[in-house]
């Protein structure tokens, strides 16, 4: 039971479509608390994703280049399977506002039960990054209007570069 401190090792899982400064910025935070840190990428095809998994992950490698001790992977299925496969005690997720916590207080419940008691921690990102969504940016890039200063260089590059729908 409970999170193994012997050998911590943070899973953030997440859909990164596209990956954002908000996501890099948790992804700081939690290599300052984690010795190790896997970034898990969900296809999460429900939601329709702008980019595949592999450019997701390409452009987060991007985004994090020269950060040690952390690795960007795909996974399906459930995260606290993945997050066991790859040796995580932790699952980190990022709580921008109070009404993120709802949903995020029930599937940190759940992941606890369904790994048999790993535990999730909340990180909050800075409170310039509290208003972004994926979903926001790639609205904005669709009809043109300026993404810098919200996401990675590299993301914002490509999302200039699309053609969108
Ligand atoms: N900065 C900016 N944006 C952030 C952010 C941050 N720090 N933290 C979250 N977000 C945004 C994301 O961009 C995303 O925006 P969008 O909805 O517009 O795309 C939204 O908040 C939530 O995204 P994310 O944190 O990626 O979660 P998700 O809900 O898209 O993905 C999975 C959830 C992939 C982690 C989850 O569906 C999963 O693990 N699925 C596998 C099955 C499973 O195990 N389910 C849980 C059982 S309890």
């Amino acid at each position: 039971m409970g999170a193994n401190l012997s050998s911590p090792c943070g899973v953030y899982p997440g859909t990164f479509d596209p990956p954002t400064l908000g996501h890099v910025d948790i992804i700081h935070r939690a290599l300052g608390l984690f010795p190790r840190v896997v970034v898990g990428v969900s296809p999460n095809p429900k939601k329709g994703p702008l980019f595949d998994v592999k450019e997701r992950i390409a452009l987060l490698q991007e985004a994090t280049a020269g950060l040690p001790n952390l690795t960007v992977l795909p996974f399906d299925g459930l995260m606290v399977d993945f997050a066991r496969r790859v040796g995580g005690t932790v699952i980190v997720r990022g709580i921008r506002t109070a009404s993120d916590m709802a949903f995020e207080f029930q599937m940190a419940m759940m992941n606890r039960r369904l790994s048999g008691g790993m535990e999730t921690v909340f990180l909050m990102p800075g409170e310039h990054h509290t208003y972004i969504t994926s979903s926001l940016i790639r609205e904005v890039a669709r009809c043109g209007g300026s993404v810098s200063g919200l996401v990675p260089p590299c993301v914002a590059a490509r999302l200039k570069g699309e053609r969108f729908a």
